[in-house]
């Protein structure tokens, strides 16, 4: 087989499943769970892909398409209302908004209107972006954000509320008055809305207090360790005030959501599911119903009383986990899995094929352009690479004639080799760099028993204990 002069040479795929070597039976999994959305259970060692094939599965989801926020409910502020909301819906509701009512220029606009908008300085009446906090002109403060993270009020200087809309009334031509409101809008204009404008945009809901907690532009690979039930269920913050409507935080502001929620429309990895334990009993609940309420989970908060019911968690599950430990998966879950989904077990060997070394050497490139701060390798280097990938092959996992796909370790030797070639100051990686590099990397077991013969005869040396005629040890 001709190797390629250097790495440098070697096209690197621009799909993120395509950098997944060797695991071809998980990546056809992979493209299907993207595509029909089912979930994935993946089992194997350590450092063989299963995190980059959960994300690829990510990448290849389509953008969410669902904003979702909980709602005040006057009724019962305890019960705050979920509300989901397209894409499109809300462009719609966007533009309606944008186009509802007149634009005015600042100056067609009552002085105290753009005081209170926070376009124009008390101190000295001149007219400023409302974005801008000081007043250019005269240093003065126009407004200041509220420190609570809960909220995002602004007052003026003075204390006072300042409000994203102002209400008053103006006299018509006939003598009549009318109510109208005030509201910032782009272009640095305001717009005028009358009572019957006010309205319409009230009944579309783009007034009602809400708190967006997925908003539609989120990521769709969301990794939850299940170290505790908030983080994958979400919570209701504490209030110290108990939500009391003047003093406390009002309890819709309050949710957060969790991973489970997080994850809706995308992807919930959970790698080592069994460090989960009773929390995959929840996780199956969670795709079963594709809803899951989100509830105080602290019975000594405030927060306990609140609970907010329907939270959508419509997520591809993609678990990994080493093939140990598959007893300690609760067997509903993986019935679930079974049932609307994949279970793979990872391989840890290739056969060693022309095509199989090919792919390893695009492994190094990948690994190499990756790290970002490592040269690129010569044919010599790959050659000494796949002849370690063989012999780790043999080693590991007994397999003769076959590369190892245990690729972490793989990836730690060529970065190695790369700061070896870097203290070099040599262009490339070669030979003789991965060669140095596999004798640094071994592990503390492998240095002691090189070093000691036995590895374990460190440790007694270490603690004044030797060998004695006869008998294995003895403390001296
Ligand atoms: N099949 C593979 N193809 C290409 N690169 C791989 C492969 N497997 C692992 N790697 C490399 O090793 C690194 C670690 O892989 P990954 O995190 O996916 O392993 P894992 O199976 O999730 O391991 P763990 O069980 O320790 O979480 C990756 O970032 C990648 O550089
Ligand atoms: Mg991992």
């Amino acid at each position: 087989m001709r190797l390629p002069a250097s790495t440098r040479d070697v096209p690197i795929p621009t799909d993120p499943i395509a950098l997944v070597i060797g695991q071809d039976e998980a990546v056809r999994a992979a493209r299907i769970a993207a595509k029909q959305r089912r979930h994935l259970l993946l089992v194997g060692p350590p450092g063989t892909g299963k995190s980059m094939l959960a994300q690829a599965v990510a990448y290849l989801l389509p953008k969410p398409t669902h904003e979702v926020s909980v709602l005040h409910n006057p009724e019962n502020p305890e019960r705050p209302i979920v509300e989901v909301r397209d894409a499109s819906k809300l462009a719609e509701e966007r533009t309606r908004a944008k186009n509802a009512g007149k634009l005015l220029p600042v100056h067609d606009v009552p002085v105290f209107v753009t005081e209170k908008l926070g376009f124009r300085c008390r101190r000295c009446a001149k007219l400023s972006a409302p974005t801008a906090s000081v007043c250019p002109s005269c240093g003065a403060d126009k407004y200041r954000r509220s420190s609570s993270p809960f909220d995002d009020l602004v007052f003026s200087a003075a204390g006072e509320m300042l409000e994203e809309r102002v209400h008053t009334t103006r006299t018509l031509p006939n003598g009549k008055e009318e109510l109208v409101a005030y509201e910032t809008a782009e272009n640095g204009k305001i717009r005028m809305l009358t009572e019957k404008e006010m309205k319409e945009a009230e009944s579309s809901g783009k007034r009602r207090p809400r708190k967006v907690i997925l908003p539609l532009n989120r990521s769709t690979f969301i990794q939850a360790t299940g170290a505790s039930e908030t983080e994958l269920l979400g919570d209701i913050k504490h209030d110290p005030y108990g939500g009391h409507p003047e003093a406390g935080i009002a309890p819709y502001l309050r949710v957060v959501p969790g991973a489970i929620h997080e994850a809706h429309e995308g992807v919930l990895f959970i790698d080592e599911i069994p460090t989960l334990g009773y929390l995959q009993r929840f996780i199956l609940t969670a795709m079963q119903e594709k809803r899951f309420p989100i509830s105080g989970r602290n019975a000594t908060s405030t927060g306990a009383a609140v609970r907010v019911d329907n939270v959508p968690c419509d997520f591809i599950f993609i678990g990994a986990m080493n093939a140990a430990d598959i007893s300690s998966v609760l067997p509903p879950l993986r019935n679930r899995i079974i049932g609307d989904g994949y279970e793979v077990l990872l391989s840890t060997t290739m056969p060693d094929t022309e095509e199989n070394r090919e792919k390893l050497i695009q492994f190094a490139a990948q690994e190499i352009i990756k790290d970002g701060k490592i040269p690129h390798m010569d044919s010599g280097g790959l050659e000494a690479l796949l002849a370690e990938a063989r012999e780790r092959a043999r080693a590991i996992d007994e397999k003769s004639n076959a590369l190892t796909l245990r690729m972490r370790g793989l990836s730690g030797l060529i970065k190695l080799a790369g700061d070896l070639a870097v203290l070099d100051g040599s262009e490339l990686i070669t030979a003789k760099h991965v060669t140095q590099a596999r004798e640094k990397a071994l592990t503390i077991e492998e240095q002691l028993s090189s070093r000691y013969d036995q590895w374990w005869k460190a440790g007694m040396s270490d603690y004044g204990m030797r060998k004695r005629q006869g008998r294995e040890s003895e403390v001296a």
